[in-house]
């Protein structure tokens, strides 16, 4: 019932939205716990001490070259030509996202680009990079989209490349997210991994809709609640390793604690992400 609901919901978005919005499939992966316990998650304080370790991890390449996957108008590309001398390109299907970026940071203005990342491939050369950084990316992705993301993301990293993905473990992040930022969620399904959550951008696309797609919206979402899917992390390893990644089995972390590459990170709001570090096998 609930699915049917959202397609139409999802399918009169994308009349509109069609570069923003993606399948809205969320099915959760069979769950498999073997690889994930708190017990082997080290805390990590901010995404500057994330960042930390993916310099430490590329101290020893020369003229670095990376991906920021999903980068909306985020300040990492920004950083990263600037103050790492990394040659790192963000890519994003918010156009006006990516406005913004160049608005914001015009020396690297050229550097923020326009793409469907799951309509296109990376307009980069197999094998060219040394990294990828996601961070709050996938919750946006259905399994198969997660896949092939993976498997774009692996064509264009050199053989030892780094890929490092960031989000959020479990329901419990995003309750904290709730708690935090006054943001309203609902558990939808909690084993599917399914919530949605209200964005006020979602309120503005609504608001915009012609009467012949507001026929197709189920009142309730006039809230503006968007779907989200929450992956865990072992769903995320098994996808990765699918596709030729390797958790990087040796981490160095700047308190001089070592770990494997399952990391946890505390958002600004220290909401708690999983930020994992896999190598292109
Ligand atoms: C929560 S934001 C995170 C943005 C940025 N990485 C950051 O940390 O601030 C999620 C981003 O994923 C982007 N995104 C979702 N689906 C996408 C797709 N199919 N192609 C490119 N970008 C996509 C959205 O446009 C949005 O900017």
């Amino acid at each position: 019932m609930y699915q049917n609901e959202s397609r139409k919901y999802y399918q009169a978005l994308r009349a509109i939205h069609s570069n923003v919005f993606t399948n809205n499939k969320r099915k959760m992966n069979e769950k498999t716990f073997t690889r994930y316990t708190d017990g082997n998650i080290e805390g990590i304080n901010n995404l500057y001490t994330l960042i930390g370790v993916l310099i430490k991890l590329l101290e020893n390449n020369k003229n670095v070259k990376g991906v920021d996957y999903g980068c909306g108008s985020h300040y990492f590309v920004d950083d990263a030509n600037s103050n790492y001398g990394w040659d790192t390109n963000g890519f994003d299907s918010d156009i006006d996202a990516i406005a913004d970026a160049k608005t914001r940071y015009p020396q690297n203005a050229h550097k923020y680009h326009f793409l469907n990342l799951l309509m296109n491939q990376l307009p980069l050369a197999d094998g060219s990079q040394d990294f990828v950084f996601c961070n709050a990316v996938i919750q946006h992705f259905s399994d198969e989209e997660v896949l092939y993301a993976f498997s774009d993301i692996c064509r264009i990293l050199k053989n030892d490349g780094i890929f490092l993905v960031i989000f959020k473990r479990n329901i419990l992040d995003w309750e904290a997210f709730s708690a935090k930022s006054g943001i309203k969620i609902n558990i939808l399904d909690e084993n599917e991994g399914m919530i949605e959550i209200e964005d006020e951008k979602m309120k503005t696309a609504l608001k915009n809709f012609n009467d012949r797609n507001k026929n197709n919206i189920p009142e309730k979402y006039y809230s503006g609640m968007r779907l989200i899917h929450v992956y865990r992390v072992e769903n995320i390893i098994n996808f990765a390793e699918k596709k030729q990644f390797r958790l990087i089995d040796k981490i160095e972390l700047p308190n001089k604690h070592t770990t494997d590459g399952i990391l946890s990170y505390q958002s600004g709001k220290g909401i708690p992400n999983a930020a994992l570090f896999f190598k292109k096998a």
